[in-house]
């Protein structure tokens, strides 16, 4: 039996090629065509898949029909790309940033509802098993009141990405992650950037960030560092958890002190001291291909999609933020 949704990808690059790759192997899609502007790229994917490759995507579109769309184009191209597929009357998930500006994002949400399509944003990490672990465990209480919440993702610059920095394009990870982590958003942010060696724009940033709750977050990001890290780092009354992305490891250092102390007594806290160190079992499965079993099962049962346009926009306002930040070394309220 033939999957009930046709999937296509625009744009088969570094990320999109992925993306091609899960919908042949997920139950509720099969891909019926790729579209990339180059003619090499779109062919050898879809040549892989035994599909075709169009080098116009409108074409793509007339010509496969397709239920779903992923669009993994250079980010500074997503609005014109996204607002072609909404007019075309198919559900689209685009990958993180939602779009290059706030107005361009803001034009695509609005799009999508005046079409009643859906628009997912691709913040991946949030389909991490250790991500998803870390939320349960937070949901679950085991932390008391969140305290302070750090997340770390440097490593050496990826040639490709020319069109944006190192804030637009990786900071949106982070930023989505803190609100999705927390469930609480950032009232006031200050940033620190720098331009090192790279590209015409930042390639480096620390940020300091306060949540309308009272949380203090921080942002170390870079393109700069021969290591690769992607860590987050989460302190509350009860102890700290630390989830690394990479090794798909997630920690609990407890509190001591809070041993044994229920909720109604926490607040009588006096200290902290180290407790017991706990590794917790961490399921393995790839992110991409939970999030876009998710875009599916929206599709198909007509649910609002987990991710939104909403989310990518906050996230995309909170990095330009960032950089506006770095730029005049001004205090945000956002
Ligand atoms: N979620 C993640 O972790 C993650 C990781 C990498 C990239 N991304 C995002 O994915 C997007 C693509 O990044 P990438 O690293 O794959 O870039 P890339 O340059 O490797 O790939 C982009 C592809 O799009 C094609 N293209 C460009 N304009 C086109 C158009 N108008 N029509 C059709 N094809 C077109 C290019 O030929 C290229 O093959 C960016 O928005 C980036 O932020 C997300």
């Amino acid at each position: 039996m033939s999957a009930p949704l046709k999937a296509a990808v625009i744009g088969v690059g570094a990320m999109g090629r992925h993306h091609a790759r899960v919908y042949t192997e997920i139950a509720q899609t099969e891909l019926v065509g790729v579209a990339d502007a180059s003619a090499d790229a779109g062919g050898a994917i879809a040549a892989k898949y035994g599909v075709s490759a169009y080098t116009d995507y409108e074409t793509l579109l007339a010509e496969t029909q397709p239920d779903l769309v992923t669009v993994a184009v250079p980010t500074r191209d997503h609005h014109d790309v996204v607002a072609r597929v909404l007019d075309a009357g198919v559900d689209v998930l685009v990958e993180k940033p939602i779009a290059a500006t706030v107005a361009e994002g803001e034009a695509l949400i609005a799009r999508a509802e005046a079409l009643g399509r859906k628009l997912m944003v691709g913040h991946i990490v949030r389909f991490s098993p250790v991500i998803q672990a870390l939320k349960a465990h937070l949901e679950a209480g085991e932390l008391g009141k969140l305290f302070q919440i750090v997340c770390r993702r440097v490593g050496p610059f990826p040639a490709r990405v020319r069109d944006v920095g190192v804030v637009v394009d990786l900071a949106p990870h982070d930023l989505d992650l803190m609100r999705f982590i927390t469930g609480d958003e950032p009232v006031r942010l200050f940033a620190e950037t720098e331009q090192r060696i790279h590209t015409a724009h930042e390639d480096l940033v620390n940020a300091l960030l306060r949540f309308a709750n009272g949380a203090t977050g921080v942002l170390d990001i870079n393109w700069l560092t021969p290591q690769k890290v992607r860590t987050v780092t989460v302190l509350g009354e009860r102890g700290m958890f630390v989830a690394d992305d990479l090794t798909q490891d997630l920690y609990f250092y407890e509190n001591a002190e809070a041993n044994g102390l229920t909720w109604g007594h926490l607040s009588m806290l006096k200290g902290v001291s180290e407790g017991r160190m706990t590794r917790y079992p961490i399921p393995r499965y790839e992110p991409l291909r939970a999030e876009l079993e998710a875009f599916a099962d929206a599709v198909l049962n007509d649910t609002p999609v987990p991710v939104s346009g909403a989310d990518g926009l906050a996230a995309l306002r909170l990095a330009l933020a960032l950089v506006e930040s770095g730029k005049t070394h001004q205090v945000l309220e956002v």
